[in-house]
């Protein structure tokens, strides 16, 4: 395979070389991991900002945190403060979090039925669509109007702002394809999944001592199952999970999740799903910061946020199907199926912060992903690695890393069969 040709800018001194980059672009079998300082140097952290946070389409919010009028929520974006706004007029806008007087940061909590932002340092507010409305005593006392600027010249600068189905994304740099287009492909491949009929039931978050791309790596593998989480392992079998790699995202998918086994019961599935998705999971990854979990009856949304090289949020949302997310009958089978996945991270946070610690060891340099289980962790990587180096990172398809025929499509059909 062609490794392709770019030369390195001096941002990467110390953190990745040439060579590293042409290990990481070899085929999966031959590939090497990227190297230590890519996960534990602050330089390293300050270029992904750049180059691929900033550029990219980052989920910061679901629409169930700030579902009316004035519901506002102060998020970050690999550590730069922005603000999630529903205006009077229903519309979703973006901020950045920052008073465009001194740069004191507007909005430190969730809000509820917000009128304007208020600078808490000297007074300073904004309206929902961020119009700098008052400035008191700017001039002197009671002379609350600036002679040197307009208010018209000074709103809150605006992210641009997108959603899919629930999700609330920005691109902080403003120049991304439309957020659409990153989703077209899973559209189509989720076309039988009425996504109206989901209702947000829940969202946690977690705290990891780790990188932020360990904490996804750990997502897209399902090597680790038996031995990380042999419960889970038991009803979602490895063996039964398949691989795949498509140009927007990288993921997991099984033919064999059964909910009972899986210890939460039945619960109400997508309305008119097909036979051949009632025992689908699918699990896509998207660049830099989004996972998703499909089951026939739920759904979920997990993010990642880095706080620093060395330290990762987690956040977890829950949507349930129709009159599941609802009816008291379904608590419990919503309670466990929310709790397998708790459990299920908690496991996954061990393994996680354990795979940091051992970035900081000069004993691990040029190891090796496994050809059948991480094609995904390898396509992630090398996606790392390439828009680091100022290129795309856009996988190039290879019979290895496209989906492999799912061994739990293989099994069902054969007991459709009888
Ligand atoms: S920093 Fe906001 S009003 Fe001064
Ligand atoms: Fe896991």
């Amino acid at each position: 395979m062609a490794i392709p040709r770019i030369s390195l800018d001096g941002a990467l001194s110390g953190i990745m070389s040439a060579h590293d980059l042409a290990a990481i672009n070899r085929p999966t079998a031959e590939a090497r991991c990227l190297p230590n300082a890519l996960y534990t140097r602050p330089e390293a952290l300050e270029l992904e900002r750049q180059r691929i946070f900033f550029t990219g389409w980052h989920c910061v919010a679901v629409g169930a945190q700030v579902p009316e009028p004035g519901d506002v929520l102060p998020a970050t974006v690999a550590g730069a403060p922005v603000i999630v706004a529903r205006g009077r007029d229903r519309k979703l806008r973006a901020f950045h979090n920052v008073c465009r007087h001194r740069g004191m940061q507007l909005v430190a909590a969730p809000k509820n039925r917000l009128r304007v932002f208020v600078c808490p340092y000297h007074g300073w507010s904004y309206g929902l669509d961020g119009q700098l409305r008052e400035t008191p005593h700017f001039e002197g006392h009671n002379l609350h109007e600036p002679c040197a600027f307009k208010k018209s010249d000074m709103w809150l600068r605006e992210i641009r702002l997108e959603c899919w189905n629930d999700l609330v994304f920005v691109n902080l740099s403003g120049d991304a394809p439309p957020l659409g287009r990153q989703f077209a492909a899973l559209d189509v491949r989720w076309k039988n999944y009425d996504f109206g009929a989901l209702r947000h039931v829940a969202s946690m978050n977690f705290e990891v001592k780790a990188n932020w791309k360990l904490a996804i790596e750990n997502f897209l593998e399902s090597y680790h199952l038996p031995f990380t989480h042999p419960r889970l392992n038991a009803n979602s079998r490895m063996e039964l999970h398949a691989c795949k790699v498509e140009r927007d995202y990288f993921g997991q998918l099984s033919d064999d999740y059964r909910g009972a086994d899986a210890g939460h019961g039945a619960l109400p599935r997508f309305p008119r799903l097909p036979e051949n998705l009632l025992l689908r999971a699918e699990y896509p990854t998207f660049m830099p910061n989004l996972m998703l979990g499909l089951h026939p009856d739920y759904f979920f949304v997990f993010t990642v946020e880095p706080d620093g090289p060395e330290r990762t949020r987690e956040t977890f949302h829950f949507y349930f199907v129709g009159e599941g997310a609802t009816a008291p009958d379904h608590a419990e089978a919503r309670d466990k199926a929310i709790a397998l996945w708790v459990d299920t991270n908690r496991e996954d946070i061990f393994v996680v912060e354990g795979m940091h610690k051992g970035r900081h060891s000069p004993g691990y340099r040029d190891a090796r992903f496994s050809p059948h289980h991480e094609t995904t962790t390898h396509a992630f990587q090398r996606r790392v690695a390439n828009l680091l180096a100022g290129g795309t990172g856009t996988p190039v398809k290879s019979p290895r890393a496209t989906e492999r025929a799912s061994p739990g499509a293989a099994r069902t059909r054969a007991r459709a069969k009888g």
